[in-house]
């Protein structure tokens, strides 16, 4: 029954103190948005990986794994907070939504793949906004090489080739050094082959960003575009680095990547290797390359928003109008224990679905003399296929209301 379990692509699971998986998001696991072809997320992947053509392409993985493949096979520290409920959703304490394909890394080494893309839809608990959405899309994308001295020649020689090719190319990159004290290499790791591996990522990276984003209008006519590279940690790579791109007149991050740690090597059974890994977002390259203006419309099933889209092609989305707004306001009184945000967007948008567009929390005090703690937020009701009355409107909130009540013990005031 669904009180003692809970049914998550036809497989059911006990449920337990862990669980916070909502029906909302179980809606969302079978829409797998990166394989349907004409969806800009679909185009963009196949345009990403018609980049590395000798990569294996993978894009079958179930969403549903293990918190030590999420987590542990990548060395994150026990006490890291993405492995926490208000972060992350579990089906129960042992089977999880990856947050990130970083978690498909170890199996699909293990499998014996050493140049590969992974893409797939990712899970992470957040507020809901136009940028912001409990689901997103991820491409990982990794290449290893043997730790024998062959290895170095053909690094040298591969990042001869792309170095030529970025040379005489519209791009400007501003660089750091691909290793210093505060992004070490690995103890393990021949110092001239962790440069060459560092080396190597940079520029496969650099010339995946030209072809996305080169010569497009956000650059500014005829301008070069402008890529730079900034130190960051991941728990699985060192040295990591984040890449931000020039759009618009701001700078945008992209993505996230590094050399691929050993221990994540040695789990996966291939030691004597040497390799990078990246992870970068499809929604955010994709809102900028066919400006679209909010996330949410990727999950529109409006055929006014899927069949302005053609496989093979970027061209600027057309925004259609959209229909009225419609704001809700919820005042309350905190229970003992207190309310995450997370929490609440997650009963509202399990209660109301897509038809939420915008939660704002817009107050919040505590009585002087009672200590109790109250909050109101304004809830902003928009439907993308049709316009929503005022009683539509009114008949969710009180839902939302109910569950609220129900579900937290808040006090309605
Ligand atoms: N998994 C990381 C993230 O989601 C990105 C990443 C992938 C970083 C691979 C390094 C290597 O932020």
């Amino acid at each position: 029954s669904t009180d003692t379990h809970v049914t998550v692509l036809g497989q059911q699971y006990k449920r337990d103190p862990t669980t916070n998986i909502t029906s909302a998001i179980i809606d969302k696991l079978e829409r797998r948005l990166h394989l349907q072809q004409s969806h800009p997320l679909c185009i963009l992947r196949t345009l990403i990986e018609s980049h590395w053509p000798s990569f294996t392409h993978l894009s079958n993985f179930t969403p549903v794994v293990t918190p030590a493949r999420n987590f542990d096979d990548l060395s994150f520290p026990a006490d890291h907070p993405g492995r926490s409920t208000t972060d992350s959703y579990y089906i129960n304490k042992d089977y999880m939504l990856r947050t990130h394909t970083s978690a498909h890394e170890v199996e699909t080494f293990a499998k014996g793949e050493r140049n590969w893309l992974l893409t797939a839809d990712v899970y992470r608990r957040d507020e809901i906004d136009a940028s912001h959405y409990p689901v997103f899309h991820q491409v990982e994308g990794a290449s290893i090489f043997s730790t024998s001295p062959n290895s170095i020649h053909e690094l040298e020689e591969d990042n001869a080739r792309l170095g030529e090719y970025l040379k005489t190319s519209n791009i400007v990159i501003e660089d750091i050094p691909h290793i210093t004290p505060s992004n070490p290499r690995q103890p393990t790791h021949d110092p001239r082959h962790a440069e060459l591996v560092a080396q190597n990522l940079k520029l496969n990276l650099n010339s995946l960003l030209l072809a996305l984003f080169g010569g497009r209008a956000g650059v500014g006519s005829g301008e070069p575009l402008r890529v730079r590279w900034i130190e960051a940690y991941f728990p699985f790579t060192t040295p990591s680095y984040e890449v931000e791109v020039f759009w618009h007149g701001k700078w945008l991050e992209i993505l996230g990547c590094g050399v691929v740690l050993q221990s994540t090597l040695d789990r996966a059974k291939v030691p004597d290797s040497i390799g990078w890994a990246f992870g970068l977002g499809l929604e955010r390259i994709a809102m900028i390359l066919f400006s679209i203006p909010d996330i949410r419309l990727f999950w529109s099933q409006d055929p006014r928003f899927l069949s302005q889209f053609t496989p093979g092609n970027i061209e600027p989305f057309k925004p259609y109008s959209k229909y009225p707004p419609c704001y809700k306001d919820v005042s309350f009184w905190l229970p003992e224990q207190g309310l995450h945000a997370n929490d609440f967007c997650d009963l509202v948008r399990d209660t109301a679905g897509d038809l939420v567009e915008d939660v704002a929390l817009i107050d919040s005090f505590t009585h002087p003399k009672t200590k109790r703690s109250s909050q109101c937020y304004r809830i902003n009701y928009r439907s993308m296929d049709k316009s929503l009355s005022n009683e539509e409107a009114n008949a969710i909130h009180e839902r939302v209301l109910a569950h609220l009540k129900g579900n937290f013990g808040v006090e309605i005031r």
